[in-house]
């Protein structure tokens, strides 16, 4: 599941979603269209969108993002929304959090582990984040980032399967 506002999420989510595959049976959804209660039958949920003032999006920030010609995903709101009113999990279930972030060692924080912190609150079993790189604000990924996404999803089914 996935936030993004210049489509730099959308395709990490794409690519995870493509490694992930090999493994297991995997729905991609945007935060636009996903379900406010998931199905029992998920194993593991991935939730990915890009930072935002050093965590995940708010409406302010995505207003910003949608100034600077960013798609304006306010109805019903981001990652950060969806979390929030997402019912604990009835079942065992595993969560992951992706986000992407520009390449800037000395910015903190990261909308992965703001979700992450989200989702052990909520009773999942939370895996290890992971942050993907951008060049600027609007994008493109770095190089490379693509085939660390798929990496990354590869490596979740993994874990599952272990
Ligand atoms: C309002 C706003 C605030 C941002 N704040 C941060 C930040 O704190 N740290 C960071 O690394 N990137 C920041 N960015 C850059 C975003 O992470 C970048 O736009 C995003 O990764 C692009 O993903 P998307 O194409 O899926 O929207 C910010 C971008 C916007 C629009």
């Amino acid at each position: 599941m996935c936030e993004t506002m210049f489509g730099n999420t959308g395709k990490i989510a794409a690519a995870i979603a493509d490694g992930m595959a090999d493994g297991a049976d995997v729905t991609l959804t945007n935060v636009v269209d996903a379900p406010a209660e998931l199905p029992a039958t998920v194993d593991l949920l991935v939730v990915g969108g890009p930072t935002h003032a050093f965590s995940m999006s708010r409406v302010g920030t995505r207003r910003t993002a949608a100034e600077r010609g960013g798609a304006f995903t306010d109805v019903p709101g981001g990652i950060r929304e969806w979390l929030e009113a997402l019912p604990p999990p009835k079942t065992r279930m595993s969560f992951a959090g992706f986000d992407t972030r520009v390449d800037m060692p000395l910015l903190p924080g990261a909308a992965s582990r703001a979700a992450t912190k989200l989702a052990r609150k909520h009773g999942f079993d939370v895996l290890d984040p992971a942050s993907f790189l951008v060049e600027g604000y609007e994008g493109p990924l770095v190089e490379g980032q693509l085939e660390l996404a798929r990496d990354w999803g590869h490596g979740l089914t993994e874990q599952l399967a272990g």
